[in-house]
């Protein structure tokens, strides 16, 4: 059960998740340091937008323009010389829209252990036309169990989302409203 939403006749056919999912690995030198050697944020942040971008546009056949970013969550430190392996799907499409779900994980370059979850994070991509114009997108078929529960947890964030959006625009509204400047 995944709950998606009726498609239009004429629609465009849907696309699996496994078709557009894809991991971008990068070792981490000196130049992607912080203040305390250990590997800057906005490095990391860069390579999941960066993977989360090329699963965007993959699924959605053309450019895709980064809306949104939210809980980047950074769970270890990583280090000069660490494998880094960043893999992205799509967990869940709108008209437009895609949330793509990023996993970030590091290989120890000094130890021979499994790789370790370090980071994640959720991003929402809108497909563009050549005008930057929201364009539509084919409809994400989550196959697996995982998928499914990803694309079903992808919902609950969307809702949270644009009930907060709608939230703080009703507010402002108000404040304005009420002749309150700030
Ligand atoms: C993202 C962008 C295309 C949205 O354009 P818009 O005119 O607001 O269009 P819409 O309101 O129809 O939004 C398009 C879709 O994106 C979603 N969206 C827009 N802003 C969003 C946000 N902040 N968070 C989550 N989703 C968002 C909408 O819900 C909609 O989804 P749907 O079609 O699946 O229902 C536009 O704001 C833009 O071009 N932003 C700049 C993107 C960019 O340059 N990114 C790189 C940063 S340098």
């Amino acid at each position: 059960m995944t709950d998606q939403a009726p498609r239009p006749e004429g629609d465009i056919p849907g696309k699996p998740t496994a078709a557009s999912r894809t991991t971008l690995s990068h070792i981490m030198t000196g130049s992607d340091t912080n203040l305390l050697g250990t590997v800057h944020g906005g490095v990391i942040m860069k390579l999941v937008d960066d993977a989360a971008g090329a699963v965007a546009g993959r699924h959605s056949g053309g450019p895709a323009v980064t809306a949104s970013m939210d809980e980047m969550v950074f769970l270890e430190p990583v280090r000069v010389g660490d494998l880094v392996h960043v893999r992205a799907q799509v967990n869940w499409t709108g008209r437009s829209s895609m949330e793509v779900g990023v996993r970030v994980m590091a290989e120890r370059w000094n130890e021979s252990t499994p790789a370790q979850q370090v980071g994640s994070a959720y991003l929402v991509f809108a497909a563009v036309d050549a005008d930057g114009k929201p364009r539509p997108v084919p409809h994400v078929i989550p196959e697996t169990e995982r998928d499914k529960r990803r694309y079903q947890e992808a919902q609950i964030r969307r809702t949270h989302r644009l009930a907060r959006r709608r939230a703080i625009k009703e507010l402002r509204e108000k404040r304005a409203a009420d002749g309150i400047e700030d």
